[in-house]
């Protein structure tokens, strides 16, 4: 184990495991559907590439780069797409992939941004929900595999400060890590 980690939440058979339960739900969802998976950059990537691969429904992936600011509400759409799609989504049934839910205040701007796009649907899709955090935004996950109390978590793309991403498992950070 990583020397920064106190504890293993969810190794990677749990993960593996949660994955491909969600890929089936997914695949019976949107059977003859082609949905467009979206991923958030960049914690989603490492639960993107293992969920597409779970899916027998098709499907097409893009991804985003959005932040979001201002701390009370997102209803007047404080988001900046620092990278936008390349794919058109009009009358598409759209997935957006996310890493974990904490406010839900940048997938809440997100979400109404591509629902302005015209697709058939958007969806959420998180590997994690922090379900203790306060939210800031209404967005919810359609689709999840945990939820997490109001610890900060690493790995399986996770990051803190760009680093721990490599991970196979997600953890808990010891504290002294970012008290440094
Ligand atoms: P929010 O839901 O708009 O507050 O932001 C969610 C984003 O915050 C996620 O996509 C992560 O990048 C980051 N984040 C929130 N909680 C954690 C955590 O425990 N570990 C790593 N990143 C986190
Ligand atoms: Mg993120």
């Amino acid at each position: 184990m990583n020397k920064d980690i106190e504890r293993i939440i969810f190794s990677e058979e749990d993960l593996k495991k949660a994955v491909a339960e969600l890929g089936k739900r997914i695949s019976a969802d949107y059977a003859g559907k082609d949905p467009l998976l979206v991923g958030i950059l960049k914690g989603s990537v490492t639960f993107l590439t293992d969920l597409m691969r779970s899916l027998d429904c098709g499907c097409s992936i893009d991804f985003m780069v959005a932040k979001s600011y201002g701390n009370s509400t997102v209803s007047s759409g404080n988001v900046k797409i620092l990278k936008d799609l390349d794919t058109d989504v009009t009358g598409r049934d759209v997935i957006i992939v996310e890493d974990i839910l904490d406010t839900a205040r940048t997938l809440t701007a997100v979400k109404k941004y591509l629902q302005s796009k015209a697709p058939a649907s958007v969806k959420i899709c998180a590997l994690l929900d922090k379900v203790t955090a306060e939210k800031a935004g209404d967005a919810k996950a359609d689709y999840k595999c945990f939820d997490v109390g109001n610890e900060f978590v690493v790995g399986y793309g996770l990051d803190y400060a760009e680093h721990y991403r490599e991970l196979p498992y997600i953890g808990v950070l010891k504290p002294e890590v970012y008290s440094k």
